[in-house]
């Protein structure tokens, strides 16, 4: 319970703040261990993440262009074993490399931050004792799979399939693994596709966003929303299958299990 033992700190440090203002009290929880660890404190680091270490890093750290900054998502660093290893290297850099690191200007929080959305992108833990390899998934998921087309997971991806962030949670491995080979066999009406046809034959499909007695609206393959009226003279039809392809053929049994350990990593973080 990381909130917990923040708000603990709080009391220890607010009175400190106002009964001797001119200590620099902060320093006592420097560099020891990661207080900043809240779903917000990982939007943040991952909004610096975006706005500074991109350019090498990559979008999602999985690695720049011609090597111009290494993956950080394989859960092994070269240079740290240790969330204070990494603080240091993101406030200090590499010496001798391009890795000049935030400096000692940036706060603490904003470095420990850092820290938090980096071990986020590889806490494939849960996944251990299965068969397949979650860091192989994951490679999977945003690459030949192409899942995150229509799946998001931690704030990145599509809009046209469930949110999975927390599938782990949610569903166990066989059920993951069911998904992938038979899409259409439990279709939440969520996901149903709607089917709009209008009097000169134009016509246009989608998920089915929300439905009442006289309107619709769908959001169609490029997320574009749309809405009709069930009583003027575009007919519709629900489709009650999934847009989901099956993955039983357009993907190795290895590939499935790797997706599946992926999957099922996916947790809420601390
Ligand atoms: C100008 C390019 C560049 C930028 C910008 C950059 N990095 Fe790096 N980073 C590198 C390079 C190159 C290395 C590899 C250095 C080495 O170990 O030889 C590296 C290494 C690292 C490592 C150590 C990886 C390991 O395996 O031990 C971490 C962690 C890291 N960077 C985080 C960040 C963060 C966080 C930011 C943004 C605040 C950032 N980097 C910005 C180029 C960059
Ligand atoms: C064209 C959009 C689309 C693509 C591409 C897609 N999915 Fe889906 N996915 C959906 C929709 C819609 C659903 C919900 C309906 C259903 O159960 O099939 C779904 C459901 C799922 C579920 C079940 C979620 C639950 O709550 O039980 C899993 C797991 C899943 N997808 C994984 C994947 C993986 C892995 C890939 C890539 C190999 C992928 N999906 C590709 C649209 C997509």
């Amino acid at each position: 319970m990381h909130w917990k033992r923040s708000t603990r700190w709080m009391a220890i440090l607010l009175p400190v703040l106002f009964v001797a203002p001119t200590v620099a009290v902060t320093t006592s929880a420097q560099e020891s261990e990661n207080l900043y660890t809240s779903r917000l404190d990982l939007r943040m680091g991952r909004s610096v993440f975006r706005a500074q270490c991109t350019t090498c890093h990559g979008l999602n750290a999985g690695g720049g262009n011609e090597g111009v900054g290494p993956d950080l998502t394989t859960g092994r660093f070269r240079r740290a074993d240790s969330d204070l290893g990494l603080y240091r290297i993101i406030r200090d850099g590499v010496p001798g490399t391009s890795m000049t690191g935030v400096g000692t200007d940036a706060s603490e929080q904003s470095v420990w931050q850092l820290v938090t959305y980096l071990r986020s992108l590889n806490d494939f833990s849960s996944a251990a004792d299965l068969p397949g390899s979650a860091e192989a998934g994951q490679r999977i998921f945003v690459g030949k799979g192409d899942c995150a087309q229509c799946h998001m997971v931690n704030g990145q991806g599509g809009r046209l399939g469930p949110n999975l962030s927390l599938l782990g949670e949610q569903r166990d491995p066989e059920t993951i693994q069911a998904a992938l080979l038979d899409p259409n066999a439990d279709v939440d009406p969520r996901w149903w596709t709607m089917r709009a046809t209008g009097p000169n034959g134009q016509s246009f499909e989608g998920v089915r966003m929300n439905e009442d007695t006289f309107t619709f609206r769908i959001m169609d393959a490029e997320e574009n929303l749309r809405a009709f009226s069930k009583y003027g003279d575009w007919s519709y039809e629900r489709v009650q299958t999934s847009t989901m392809p099956s993955y039983a053929d357009n993907l190795t049994v290895d590939e499935r299990e790797d997706l599946v350990a992926y999957l099922y990593s996916l947790r809420s973080k601390p």
